[in-house]
């Protein structure tokens, strides 16, 4: 297990970091590179443990796979092609890896076991294998098909009109992949606007969406077609930065190719409304989805009420938002966000406790938590819970603190951005 420790910056962070691919991308890349037909490439991969769960998964169904860093190469053998495993398939800490994997699943011909780690086994599944046995899969698990291990055969027929209970993109893109391999439509509802990169990337890979307001629907029977695509940097990853910029005086940070989707990017409406230096600048689209450079300076902030529809484009942010509060003047209030309790610890706890251990004024609520502005931070030991985003929240935190902060298990933090603590040192000046 990894400790680090991350000290006070007085002289600002300066200069430009390249933040790597996104992950809920990358994950869609190799999947759907997987069941296309002919060979995908991708540039810009991310190369953190989730995603190379998700490429293990796939060369254990047949599917040849060869990942150079950045660059995939993806021998699509089209719906058809996926073979039986004799392996288990395990999906390590990822959440998107056994969620939308389970959607391709539901629909194959064949067996197989999903196993992941300790907090994987804590997360609940029913979301997703529920619907998926509407479909006719046949899913089995501890607690009726909602934690893994989880057996499944496929065994999908019959599209189905799914209305889900919660705002989740993983299950939009579990219930739609099942449904490109059923018979007749299938149609998600979501009770919010969640992360539309599955949308976007299936018709980037030829397949026909319909989206009407919150209803995505998608005829069975389509095939994709492989192609080449770009992953764009990952605001989840910037958004460290973005913090880190606004709250370590004398800073000035460029972050280059960061997707700036707008069902991902109320980050940046929070930072505006709590009064960031913030600008974007270089807009462009790559491969469907929009991307900028985002340039932050030291700011004086302001608390802000954070609720409803914005939530789901920020859930993954919570963590930082909530560092980001602590030197905000006033009241930061989040709320309607109880799905931070199923991520990959209960982010409502491990913020909580780990900032209170700096001295932070911060609340748990049973839908979020309550930040009174602008405290000090002090040193002190603290823990990531094996939660890479916790990891780097309480980094950030170290960044302002006034005396050192101690951090346990912080390779955690590979699971989504490998070389962040080179990017923390490359901005050091
Ligand atoms: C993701 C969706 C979100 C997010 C997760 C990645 C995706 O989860 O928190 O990190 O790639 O679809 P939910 O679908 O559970 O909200």
């Amino acid at each position: 297990m990894a400790t680090k420790t991350v000290t006070k910056i007085n002289k600002g962070l300066k200069g430009s970091v390249k933040i790597p691919g996104d992950k809920s991308i990358s994950h869609r890349a190799i999947m759907f590179g997987a069941v296309a037909e002919g060979k995908t490439t991708v540039e810009g991969f991310l190369a953190g443990e989730d995603c190379l769960s998700t490429i293990d998964c796939f060369r254990k169904m047949g599917v040849e796979i060869e990942q150079n860093g950045e660059d995939v190469i993806i021998e699509g053998k089209g719906w058809g092609g996926l073979e039986e495993p004799s392996e288990i398939l395990d999906v390590g800490n990822s959440g998107t890896t056994t969620r939308l994997m389970l959607g391709i699943l539901a629909t194959r011909p064949f067996h197989s076991v999903l196993i992941g780690d300790d907090s994987i086994a804590k997360r609940p599944m029913a979301r997703v294998t529920n619907p998926l046995k509407q479909f006719g899969a046949d899913i089995a698990g501890r607690d009726n098909g909602n934690y893994t291990p989880l057996s499944v055969r496929g065994g999908g027929t019959k599209g189905i009109d799914f209305h889900s209970p919660v705002a989740s993109a993983q299950v939009k893109s579990a219930v739609l992949l099942a449904g490109l391999q059923s018979e007749g439509t299938t149609s998600v509802t979501e009770p919010a606007l969640t992360r539309d990169h599955t949308e976007r990337m299936l018709e980037a890979y030829g397949v026909e969406v319909q989206r009407d307001g919150l209803t995505v629907t998608v005829k069975g029977g389509q095939t994709l077609k492989a192609r080449h695509i770009e992953v764009p940097g990952d605001i989840s990853s910037a958004a460290f930065f973005l913090a880190a910029g606004a709250i370590v005086p004398h800073s000035e940070i460029t972050l280059e190719g960061v997707g700036i989707n707008p069902t991902r990017a109320g980050i940046i409406d929070v930072l505006i409304e709590m009064g960031a230096d913030l600008s974007l600048i270089n807009e462009r689209m790559v491969g469907g989805e929009p991307m900028a450079d985002l340039i932050v300076k030291t700011s004086s902030l302001k608390g802000v009420e954070i609720a409803g529809n914005m939530i789901p484009r920020l859930i993954d942010e919570i963590p930082v938002i909530a560092v980001l509060a602590t030197q905000a003047e006033g009241k930061t209030i989040i709320k309607d966000a109880e799905e931070l309790k199923v991520k990959e610890t209960n982010r409502i706890d491990t913020v909580v406790s780990e900032l209170k251990k700096l001295g932070a004024n911060i609340t748990a609520t049973d839908d979020g938590m309550i930040i009174e502005g602008k405290t000090s931070l002090s040193g002190g030991q603290v823990q990531s819970y094996g939660d890479h985003r916790i990891g780097m929240a309480m980094a950030i935190a170290g960044l302002i603190a006034t005396d050192e902060v101690v951090i346990e298990r912080t390779e955690a933090i590979a699971v989504s951005y490998p070389n962040f603590f080179e990017h923390v040192e490359q901005l050091k000046n």
